[in-house]
């Protein structure tokens, strides 16, 4: 049993692994993938390719073992992570192979710090860890078996539809192979989805936002094909290579940012391609007021919508279209900002997302706020709206890729 002592001790470790910079946890995946090149199937080789580990596993089981003892705190963080892991499918073995190399790992490089009761306190530590992760994935991926439209680890869709939303999205429909129903997901949560582009050596799997809201038949997925740096080979490939009725696996949806269901407005606040959350949730709060657009009945009062964006310009601002006849036919209030073009139109800004000059047309003490974009643009959105009041707890966000919290 994991004791004080043993915390204790994994905590004093940190530090020497923290000065090692990535030096340890390189070798951690160097020893992982040359013993067990098949878990390259699961993490994202692009990242490691290019240097930017996705996690940092000694840090984070560090920081998780901190709180071993607080165990409201730990679920919270555990719940992010596990809807992380069943996007990728892992399962109970995964983490004997993590924990074998872990500790491994440690023995191998810092040999002298590694003494026996340090490898006792990691290995308890780790397997308390995993213990809680194990425990959690379990209920989740049984959750999603017994759902209507539900299946456990992966399935086969095919693409139906290919759209272009702008210069750098476009939107992929899937429907599973089998014809049956599918999972109806939360607005905000996202889908893994397992490819193999010719140039890769393994299969690569990617976590993306569902964009439309659910139907129970089909999954709207919208990619941005990622240019800058080194080009990504899976959005390069669902964007170029994938073809209308080619296959994929799909792990059913996940992930803990969604719409809470509360009558309070809800301002949704979103730069770029952090837009695809943001229309799911869109699309679905119309839909459950009974939108006009759809011709059906005005269920009850309908909750105010903001829909707030920053794009660099009006090229690049996917669903524009569709947002213009919601906004038409709806109780939303749209605001957009161009970072690099003007034009003569109200609700259009030019520059940075300035919320402090749209103040008055915000809910600030009453609404829910959702943010979604780069960690910088978050950061930004998020200051902003603290400054002028907005309570913490009224915040929500989702980081795109490896999560910081800020
Ligand atoms: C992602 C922690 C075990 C595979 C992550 C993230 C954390 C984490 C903090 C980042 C999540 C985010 O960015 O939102 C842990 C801890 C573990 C553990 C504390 C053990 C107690 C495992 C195991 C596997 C695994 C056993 C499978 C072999 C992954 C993958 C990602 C990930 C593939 C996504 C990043 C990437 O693709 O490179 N994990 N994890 N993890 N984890 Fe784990």
């Amino acid at each position: 049993m994991l004791s004080n002592e043993h915390i204790q001790l994994v905590k004093s470790t940190v530090p020497l692994l923290e000065a090692s910079g990535s030096a340890i946890t390189d070798y951690f995946y160097n020893r992982l993938f040359t013993h067990n090149p098949e878990a390259q199937n699961i993490f994202n080789m692009s990242n490691q390719a290019s240097g930017k580990q996705s996690f940092a596993l000694f840090s984070a089981i560090a920081a998780y073992a901190k709180n071993l003892d607080n165990v409201e705190q730990l679920l919270s963080m555990v719940e992010r992570i596990a809807q992380k892991h069943t996007s990728l499918n892992i399962q109970p073995e995964h983490y004997d192979l993590v924990g074998h190399h872990l500790i491994e790992t440690l023995r191998e490089l810092v040999p002298e710090q590694f003494t026996a009761d340090v490898e006792e306190a990691w290995t308890v530590a780790y397997q308390a860890l995993a213990a809680i992760f194990i425990a959690r994935e379990g209920e989740l991926y049984k959750q999603r078996e017994v759902l209507k439209g539900g299946w456990k680890g992966g399935r086969q869709f095919k693409l139906v539809e290919k759209r272009i939303e702008s210069e750098l999205v476009k939107s992929l429909v899937f429907e599973p192979v089998d014809g049956g129903p599918v999972i109806d997901y939360q607005a905000g949560q996202y889908i893994g989805i397992e490819v193999q582009p010719k140039q890769s050596e393994f299969k690569e799997i990617r976590q993306y936002s569902l964009s439309d809201k659910a139907n129970g038949e089909s999954y709207r997925i919208s990619v941005k094909r990622e240019i800058v740096g080194k080009p990504g080979i899976v959005s390069n490939y669902l964007h170029d290579g994938l073809r209308l009725a080619d296959e994929v696996t799909l792990y059913a949806p996940a992930g803990d940012f969604f719409l809470n269901k509360t009558a309070a407005p809800v301002v949704l606040i979103s730069a770029g391609v952090g837009l695809t959350p943001m229309q799911s949730m869109l699309e679905t709060l119309l839909a459950e007021q009974g939108s006009k657009e759809e011709g059906s009945l005005q269920k009850s009062a309908p909750q105010k919508i903001h829909f707030l964006h920053a794009c660099e310009n009006s090229a690049q601002h996917s669903f524009k279209k569709r947002l213009t006849s919601l906004v038409q036919k709806n109780k939303v209030k749209a605001l957009t900002w161009y970072k690099s073009e003007t034009l003569e139109q109200a609700d259009i800004h030019h520059g940075f997302m300035d919320l402090v000059s749209v103040e008055e047309q915000l809910p600030l003490a009453l609404g829910d706020f959702y943010l979604c974009g780069p960690v910088a643009f978050m950061q930004f959105a998020k200051q902003q709206l603290v400054t002028l009041g907005v309570n913490d707890d009224r915040i929500h966000y989702e980081v795109f890729g490896p999560h910081e919290s800020f």
